[in-house]
């Protein structure tokens, strides 16, 4: 029995869904995850999962692709009930996904990785086919990908469309993308759309999963909503708005919105001056010159890979520059290591929020430790108190204090982590100073706003804050000034309300200002 809803407008009358959650219910200890959801998708439609970090769209997804299994209800495949242990059972009924995290194997080649592991493919590869049909799709589908390309050597941008490569070289009909454009530039997501368009026209179904509101606007033909693991309706995009989709997301009217500050102050509290990395015979930044003021916000904007992470690393004290000096509120913390630079007043939001930022295996109590001075008899309690208190106002989806970083959903343990290094950003004993990439990153719409509420506070309490993002339109909307980063050095510059968005996204490509029509 497929789930009572009108066929999508790929779909032929009498036709059954493609795939359908019937009724599935998924436990983790604490945690409803799922709560006998119906969800589905028919033939050549776009039906997106929407809803708040740890609504459960990660999980309904991974038992859609045979990744986790229903503890009740069951999943269904051309209206036929099937049973899938693993992801493997679930390309072998045409199911594939693409998660958020790659799963790419770096040294290998794209075709190889294309057939790693893939239970059809002959035991003796004839790799001149592989790359061939790999070739192949890319252009039916306009996913351009060299086969021979290595996959460390390849943009993220990129590495999504191997991802999707492979799902289909595998025959998926039916593919999931978990926040497939979280990673990806402007002009990385039109593609991407266009893309997503080619493969309904072929039939596919496709499930996504989006925070972004705007997108999830144009990309799709259906929207389900979760909250806290039920579905809390479901709606046709032509019916819709993203005011109401807001609304059925958080409960309640939400307001979408920016403001920008003029409460720049003389002083500097983080500055780089002629900031270089060279590693081996490759400059990753090139005499970089940054100046953050209290009071403001600077926005970093650029496509990934053009020396973000090592601009980020050197400043923050992670790594020591080739040659140049990092200053934070003052204090030249050039090459001291991040607890100076922390102690100086700066706090550090990395990229890689796992690994760097929290630690996985330790307790969200233990990862609000982490960061403190040693030397003093370590306070538990207080730590246990701050991360309650975070839980409350970041709306934390967890079960409790204790529990492990790891079994956070994505969007949950970003928050620990803001949390961790917000905490008293603006006041006079906190930090003055904050780095953090992409800040809103993987955070749904209301936790998306609380955080740029903390950000605009924190200027406005004399913070100096330096955003890195390839998110061009989180870039623009919290920052007063924007550096654009362009193989090491800063292409572009200038006050956000004048530079035209044009310009920014040339700059980002490596098209100089004035070649700009
Ligand atoms: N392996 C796991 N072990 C324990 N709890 C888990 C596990 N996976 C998910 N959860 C919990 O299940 C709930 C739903 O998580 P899920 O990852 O599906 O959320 P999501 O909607 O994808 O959120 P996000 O937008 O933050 O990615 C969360 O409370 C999460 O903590
Ligand atoms: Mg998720």
């Amino acid at each position: 029995m497929s789930p009572a809803v009108e066929a999508g407008p790929g779909a032929s009358p009498g036709q059954p869904a493609a795939i359908a959650a019937v009724n599935v219910t998924k436990r983790f200890p604490g945690v409803l995850a799922t709560d006998a959801v119906d969800f589905c998708v028919w033939p050549g439609e776009v039906h997106t999962i929407l809803g708040e970090n740890g609504a459960g769209k990660s999980t309904l997804a991974a038992m859609l692709c045979g990744l986790y299994r229903p503890d009740e209800g069951h999943i269904e495949r051309d209206g036929k009930q099937v049973r899938l242990r693993s992801p493997r059972d679930g390309l072998a009924y045409g199911i594939g996904m693409v998660h958020q995290h790659f799963r790419l194997v770096d040294r290998f080649t794209v075709a190889e990785n294309v057939v790693l592991g893939d239970p059809h493919q002959a035991r003796i590869l004839d790799r001149r086919a592989i790359e061939e049909r790999v070739a192949e799709i890319g252009e039916q589908f306009g996913l351009p990908i060299d086969p021979r390309a290595v996959i460390s050597q390849l943009t993220v941008g990129q590495r999504q469309r191997v991802e999707i490569v492979k799902m289909l070289y595998r025959g998926a009909d039916v593919l999931l993308l978990d926040e497939p454009t979280a990673v990806l530039t402007p002009p990385e997501v039109e593609a991407l759309f266009t893309t997503v368009h080619s493969m309904t026209a072929e039939g596919k179904a496709i499930v996504f999963i989006s925070h972004k509101l705007g997108e999830v606007m144009a990309v799709s033909d259906r929207v389900t909503v979760m909250r806290a693991g039920a579905v809390t309706g479901e709606v046709a995009t032509a019916d819709t708005n993203q005011r109401h989709l807001a609304e059925l997301m958080v409960g309640h009217p939400v307001e979408i919105g920016t403001r920008r500050g003029s409460n720049i102050r003389a002083d500097v509290a983080l500055s780089a001056t002629g900031v270089t990395v060279i590693d081996g015979d490759q400059t990753l930044v090139d005499n970089i010159d940054i100046e953050v003021h209290r009071g403001e916000i600077v926005g970093i904007a650029g496509v990934s890979g053009n020396g973000q992470r090592p601009l980020a690393r050197a400043l923050a004290g992670v790594i020591t520059p080739t040659s140049g000096h990092v200053t934070v509120a003052g204090a030249d913390v050039t090459g001291k290591g991040p607890k100076a630079a922390r102690r100086a007043g700066l706090s550090f939001v990395p990229e890689d929020r796992l690994g760097t930022g929290l630690v996985p295996g330790l307790s969200l109590t233990d990862n609000m430790l982490l960061t403190r001075p040693r030397g003093f008899i370590v306070d538990r309690r207080s730590a246990r108190a701050e991360i309650a208190t975070a839980i409350d106002e970041y709306e934390i989806k967890t079960p409790g204090t204790e529990v492990q970083a790891r079994n956070l959903s994505g969007g949950n343990s970003q928050k620990v982590l803001l949390a961790r290094e917000l905490a008293g950003l603006g006041d006079p004993g906190g930090p003055q100073a904050i780095i953090v990439s992409s800040p809103t990153r993987g955070l749904d719409i209301g936790a998306a706003e609380f955080v740029r509420g903390l950000l605009h506070d924190a200027r406005e309490r004399g913070a100096a804050v330096l955003i890195i993002s390839e998110d061009l339109e989180e870039v623009r909307s919290l920052s007063d000034r924007i550096a654009v980063l362009y193989r090491g050095r800063i292409a572009l510059e200038g006050a956000t309300d004048e530079l035209p968005f044009e310009s920014i996204g040339l700059a980002m490509a490596g098209v100089a200002h004035e070649e700009a029509p």
